[in-house]
């Protein structure tokens, strides 16, 4: 919830990321799907943060919104105090290349590139130099314990260090946050723990701030802090919303549905109040009602 009595400025200078009343309103057909009903967090510099829920819960459609690849219907996210929401589609692709690496589940390696190859390239693509691309990419397959396999192909490789290799790909270009989605949804235990060591052997060497999303609740014990998600919100959260969105047309007019209209003992006309909460709308009492409604003498 956008609480207006909150210092947004004096939180975002703390905090890497903040999340406000975050929505995600899918519309297929004339069907719309809420995907986030109003989601509120914060993540230290540094952090390393799991987020889990169950399958539906809008855990990939948050990692989308964090990474700047798709827009919320509403609310904000704030990376180092800047909003990540309303950048142009030029400064996602920049804010996505320079600021963020993403690892998702099992199989986005080039598949005809060398691990060597597949960590250089996103170093290529941003214009490092050969030699420091080629340096970069040795020490990150080392520290991942991959040296030996940086001259095999994805298919010659194990899932595990497939994933490991796509933890250096995204490391590649210094990431301040590195997002991953269900990195280990196609592995076995003990690989598992050893691609989620490895994660967070970077978040503790590089100091780089790691948001993970999962349905595993034991993988999601690796980070520092964990969430829950269900139903598009994060449990213990207080929300106030109805869980319904409703738009505004060009002339200001919104549609507030019928349950909700019952609900609030609301007919014909409402009184509007900017709060430090929001806009409350309340139901006229009645005598101002027939009051309002009588022709002026
Ligand atoms: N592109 C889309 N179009 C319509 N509905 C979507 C789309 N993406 C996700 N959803 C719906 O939004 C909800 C949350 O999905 P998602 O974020 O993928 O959850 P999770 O990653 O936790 O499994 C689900 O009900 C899903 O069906
Ligand atoms: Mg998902």
């Amino acid at each position: 919830m956008i609480n207006m009595a909150e210092n947004l400025d004096e939180i975002a200078e703390q905090y890497k990321v903040v999340v406000r009343d975050l929505m995600k309103v899918y519309k297929r057909g004339q069907k719309e799907v809420i995907a986030l009903r109003g989601v509120d967090f914060e993540v230290r510099e540094g952090e390393f943060l799991s987020i889990v829920g169950p399958s539906g819960s809008g855990k990939s459609t948050l990692l989308k919104m964090l990474g700047a690849l798709d827009k919320p219907t509403a609310g904000m996210i704030l990376f180092d105090g800047h909003s990540v929401s309303i950048l142009d589609d030029r400064r996602s692709m920049l804010y996505r290349r320079q600021k963020v690496g993403f690892i998702w589940q099992i199989g986005n390696l080039v598949p005809g590139l060398t691990a060597f190859k597949n960590v250089t390239l996103p170093m290529k693509l941003a214009g490092a130099p050969t030699k420091l691309a080629n340096e970069r990419a040795e020490m990150l397959l080392d520290i991942m314990g991959l040296s030996p396999r940086a001259h095999h192909k994805p298919n010659q490789m194990s899932g595990g260090e497939n994933q490991r290799c796509a933890i250096c790909v995204a490391l590649a270009n210094k990431p301040e946050l590195l997002l991953g989605d269900e990195i280990t949804g196609e592995l076995d235990t003990e690989t598992t723990d050893m691609v989620m060591e490895a994660l967070k052997k970077t978040n503790e060497e590089f100091g780089t701030t790691v948001i993970n999303v999962t349905h595993n609740p034991r993988v999601a014990e690796y980070a520092d802090r964990v969430l829950r998600i269900r139903d598009g919100l994060i449990e213990g959260q207080k929300h106030t919303l109805y869980g319904d969105i409703t738009e505004i047309d060009a002339k200001g007019r919104m549609v507030i549905p019928e349950t909700i209209r019952r609900l609030a003992g609301i007919k014909k006309r409402v009184v509007l109040k900017a709060t430090s909460e929001g806009l409350l709308i309340s139901p006229l009492s009645t005598g101002e009602e027939n009051n309002n409604n009588q022709p002026i003498q």
